[in-house]
Formats: structure tokens, sequence, C-alpha cells
């Protein structure tokens, strides 16, 4: 046998066992005529040493071993007198009798550790390399087991795992899709899927009646920690449901996760809140509920005081931060810079101090006597040490301001501990978003999102104010999965698809298959598709999905290890009928 153990399963109680090992030189350590090597592989590390007056020979190749080559050994497992606590295997280690170079390795170009001093870009290009440490394995290994333990509990519940296409037709709307030339096909192209999205409401016509699948997506958007061009979903689909059967089913999909893997029960239903509320309290439809700090709508109460920042706003809310009176002037002019950076945008920072003894002083105090400022302090309940922030300008952009203000100061105050899980659903999202650039309305969720039956006499009349049976689950401010109840119903897809600005004639030409297969029978059906990129990422406390994907693109869309995209040979694009014109 190649080897007989790992390197990370021997125990006190295997000394004196003859063993055989293989793994990757992690470092070497020469004391005296004693020489220890730390041999690593997936499940551990197990110290060898090598004995200068026991095989002198055996000794000096040891000597020679550089960092990463591969070895097989064989030897003795013997008691550690200078025991590491802090290994599994760390009270023993083998006498080693036999080595065998498998294979040299160079110097890697970073060292193989839980604190590598390698930066992202030479991690990324050498990502096998990185792969090596334990962390990124370890949430490879966390990924693994959310995989298993989701199949399991659908499958249980009767879900089957389908496979649809990855070679479809591009579809306008949503983002932006990566699109593939057809040599068979001069002039046309397939798209990768964003999600399996029609291909799962077709499988509920055709009677399967609960799908799943753990599945590729392919997105051409810009990219952020949390957002790569190629990520995976936990996709579903179920027939004969209402919204409250989805939520339940993928709440207890989330509370089997929590249990198996983080041994963490959730035994309380995650509370609702209407995407309404979301934007009025927390000016995010993915708040972070690990902690309060809701906004406070102020408007009518700073109205009437000359001071034009306040009267002439379209919104003016605040933030009551407990405890951060004491905020030097330093402090807050950080967070006036914070606000005011381009990516936020507001035009200043307006502040109220509830201090020490007793009184109350603001950065508007030319326009606000202590009487006034003390009726806005109330709105909050604000207490003596708190500090209270307030933003004002047009409505959306304020909020989402604050919104950013809120979880600095949160992540400031030490309230976004990743130990802490607050998961949430947000209901009831606005069926459509206008658009004022290109100035109609897009599907908020996607277009075969149903309008709530009570809203449906809306479309036309109030359309912006239509609600949709569509909702996403949000643990710490990360929308983790989203889904809706969808339209069965080829009438009322077709009023969506109107609504939406597609002619009768191209409504048609992109999605009449599916309006034809509703003529067909279809049963009520609605889904959710969880990320589970995001989802792996949420558990192992990390700060980009990238961290969770074995070979991940950065965020200019570049995979550097393998260096794509890249150019392809003239030949190729001939055989596609492809000519390459890049415009300036
Ligand atoms: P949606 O577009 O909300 O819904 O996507 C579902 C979930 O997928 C994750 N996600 C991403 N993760 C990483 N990188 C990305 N670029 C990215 N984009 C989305 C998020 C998100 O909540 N077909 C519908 C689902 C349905 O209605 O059933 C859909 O794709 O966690």
């Amino acid at each position: 046998m190649f080897r007989t153990k790992t390197c990370g399963e021997l125990r006190l109680a295997d000394a004196g066992k003859k063993v055989t090992l293989a793994g990757w030189v992690q470092r070497s350590r020469k004391m005296g005529g004693m020489t220890f090597i730390d041999l690593r592989d997936r499940y551990g590390i197990t110290q060898l040493v090598f004995n200068q007056d026991v095989n002198a020979e055996l000794c000096d190749q040891a000597n020679k071993l550089g960092r990463e080559y591969v070895i097989q050994i064989s030897g003795e497992v013997a008691e550690r007198s200078n025991k590491n606590i802090h290994i599994a295997t760390g009270e023993v280690e083998i006498l080693v009798d036999t080595l065998n170079i498998l294979n040299e390795a160079n110097t890697p170009p970073f060292t193989i550790e839980d604190n590598t001093d390698g930066g992202d870009d030479i991690r990324m290009k050498y990502r096998y390399l990185d792969l090596r440490r334990n962390s990124v394995r370890a949430n490879l290994e966390l990924r693994h087991k959310m995989t298993i333990e989701t199949r399991s509990y659908l499958d249980k519940l009767n879900f089957l795992e389908v496979e649809t296409p990855v070679l479809i037709g591009s579809t306008p709307e949503g983002a932006r899709d990566f699109v593939v030339p057809s040599r068979m096909n001069p002039g046309e192209f397939y798209a990768l899927p964003q999600s399996p999205q029609l291909f799962k409401q077709l499988l509920m016509v055709s009677g399967f009646d609960r799908y799943f699948q753990i599945v590729k997506c392919f997105r051409d958007e810009d990219l952020r920690a949390d957002r790569q061009p190629e990520f995976t979903q936990i996709d579903c689909e179920m027939s004969f449901v209402q919204q409250e059967d989805v939520l339940n089913t993928f709440e207890g999909l989330a509370k089997h996760l929590f249990k198996t893997i983080k041994g963490i029960e959730m035994n309380e239903p995650f509370p609702r809140m209407t995407w309404h509320d979301a934007m009025k309290y927390y000016g995010s439809d993915k708040p972070d509920l690990r902690f309060g700090m809701k906004f406070v709508e102020l408007k009518e109460a700073v109205i009437g005081h000359n001071f034009s920042v306040f009267d002439e706003a379209e919104y003016v809310g605040g933030i009551c931060a407990s405890g951060c009176a004491s905020y030097t002037r330093k402090q807050l002019d950080e967070l006036t810079d914070f606000v005011k950076r381009p990516q936020i945008g507001a035009k200043g920072l307006i502040y109220i101090r509830m201090n020490e003894d007793g009184t109350v002083k603001s950065s508007v105090d030319k326009y606000f006597n202590e009487e006034d400022l003390k009726n806005i302090a109330a709105k909050f309940e604000a207490k003596v040490g708190d500090l209270i922030l307030i933003l004002s300008g047009p409505k959306r952009k304020t909020q989402k301001a604050l919104c950013e203000l809120r979880l600095e100061m949160g992540e400031r105050l030490g309230l976004r501990d990743k130990q802490v899980f607050a998961p949430l659903w947000v209901i009831d999202f606005p069926l459509f978003e206008w658009d004022e650039e290109v100035q109609r309305f897009f599907a908020m969720h996607h277009p075969f999102t149903s309008p709530k039956p009570e809203d449906i006499h809306l479309l036309d009349s109030d359309t912006g104010n239509v609600r949709a049976n569509a909702y996403d689950m949000v643990i710490n401010g990360v929308e983790l999965g989203g889904g809706s109840i969808r339209i069965h119903d080829s009438q009322l897809q077709r009023k969506m698809f109107e609504l939406l600005g597609f002619t009768p004639e191209k409504a048609q030409a992109q999605f009449g298959f599916l309006m034809g297969a509703f003529q067909y029978g279809a049963p009520p059906h609605g889904g959710l598709a969880f990320g589970l990129d995001r989802f792996v990422s949420l558990f192992a406390g990390l700060d980009s999905i990238r961290d969770c994907i074995a070979f991940p693109k950065n965020n200019s869309g570049r995979d550097v290890m393998i260096d794509a995209p890249s150019k392809i040979d003239q030949s190729q694009l001939d055989e596609l009928n492809l000519i390459i014109d890049i415009k300036e």
C-alpha cells in the first residue's frame, strides 16, 4: 500500500506501530544530530524524526528535502517528549527508517501557512498551492458538507435533482448574458443560463412536482465581494404550493444546515418584514438584524427652522448610536468623509450629542435650540451618552446612504459578530421597479413572478405599487436566496410582458415556448434559489465568496491562473465564421 495511515490520524495509542505515510514537506528543523520534518496531507500534520546517530545516510537525505517535496516514509510511531497540544497528532512522531522522494518541488512563491505572506494576486495565480492551506481547504470541506446535507434534506422531501442545459438562448431581461457562438449555426449564439428559471418551471409543467439542482449560473455583472460571474445556486421549484409552503420548506432547509453544520438549533420561526418596512427602517432590502439602530424619519419634526438643508430635502432621517456621544471631532469628521464618499454620495452629516452632563448639543445649534433637539432625540428614545446621526436629501439615495452609515456604526460598535446569525424573510416585494434612464418598468425579481392576487386589479392603474408574491431570505445583511410564486396562466404572463414593454411578437419570439407550455396544463408553482457560495461564506465567516470557490475569478472577471479570458486562434474564428472588430 502507498500509505497505511494519513498525516492526521496517529495518536498516542498507536505508539510502537509500523506505519507508512505520504505527503508534502511543510517545514524541516535541524537540531544537533536530529532532523524534524512536518509532513502534511489533507488530514493533518505528523512530525517525522531522522537521527544522525541511528542512520546518518538517511538523515543526510532528509536534510536535503525542500519545502513542498512529496515524500513517502516508513517508520515506527513513538511518543513525543516535547508534545504539541495544538495539533491532533501532537503527542506522537515517526522514527523514520525509510524515505522515498516521490517528487521534488520548486520553492513555492508564498508560504503554505494559515497566515501566508502571499498577496491576493499571487495566491490566485498559484491557486493550486493556495488550496493546500488549511483555511482554504476547510472552506471547501464545509462547502462539500453543506451540499451533502442539502441533498439529503431535499431528497427526504421528494425533491428530484434534474440537470438543465448550460447552452441556452439569450433573454433580454435580468443581468447581462455570457454568450457562446455556435459553429453549426453561423452568426447565432447560445447564452449561458443566469439561472435555470424557465427550465425549472417547464419541469413543473412536466409534472416533476419537486425539483432541485445544485447548479452553476452565469451573469456578466460588475463584481463585488459577494458576486462572481459564475456562481452556484441551490435551485428549487415546487408545484401545488402557496408562498407559505415555499417559505416553510426552505426555512426548514436553512435550519437543517444550521443544525447539522453549525450545531445551532433555530427553533423560532424566522421573522418576516415587508420590503416596504425594510426600506423604511433600514434603507435596504437586506437589512442586517444583528443590531437595531432603526431609522427614524424626521422630515415633519425638522422643517420650519430656516435650515434649508432640511427644509428643501425630500427626506430627512437618522439613527441613534448608543454610547457614541463622546466621539471626537476627528471621529465625526471621519464619519462625514465616509458618507460623502462618491459611492455613498451624501452631502454632509448632522449630529446631535446627548452629553453626559445632560446637555444636548448639535452641529445645527444655530437653527435648533436645546428644546427642539430634545424633541428630536425623544423620537429616537435617545439616552444620555448617545449620538444621533442625521442625513437629508433625495429619499431613496439618502436612505441608502443612511443604511451604509448604520452598517458602519454597527461595525465600529462591534455589533456585527460573525458568530451571531440573524435570519429574516423579506416579503411583499414590488412586482416592478421603474427605470428612470430608459423610462420603463423592469421586473424587480423576474418577469415570471406572480403579482399578489389582491393587487392584480392595479396592474394597469397603479403599476408601480403592485406587490409580488416574492421573497428573499436574508441573514446578517446577506441576501442568501430569493424566489417567488410564478405566474402559471398564459394570459397573465402575456399581460406581464406587455407591461414590461414587450410587443406581442417579441414576447412570442422570446418566451413563446413558455406561454405555449402554460396552455397544456401548468400547475400552480413557485420556488426559490439560494446562493450556495454566499451560504458557505456566511457559515465560514468569510468576507468574500471567492474564498469558498476552488478556482474563482478576480474582480475583473479573470482567472489569473489559466489566464482566461483569452484571444482565440484565427482558425477557431474562421470555423465560427466570426470576424473580430473591437470598437474603440
Ligand atoms: P436571484 O437572481 O435572486 O434569483 O438569485 C438567487 C440567489 O443567487 C445568489 N446570487 C449570486 N451569488 C453569487 N454571485 C452572483 N453574481 C449572484 N447572483 C445571485 C444570491 C441570490 O439570492 N431564478 C431566480 C430564483 C427563483 O426565483 O427561484 C434567481 O436566480 O444568493
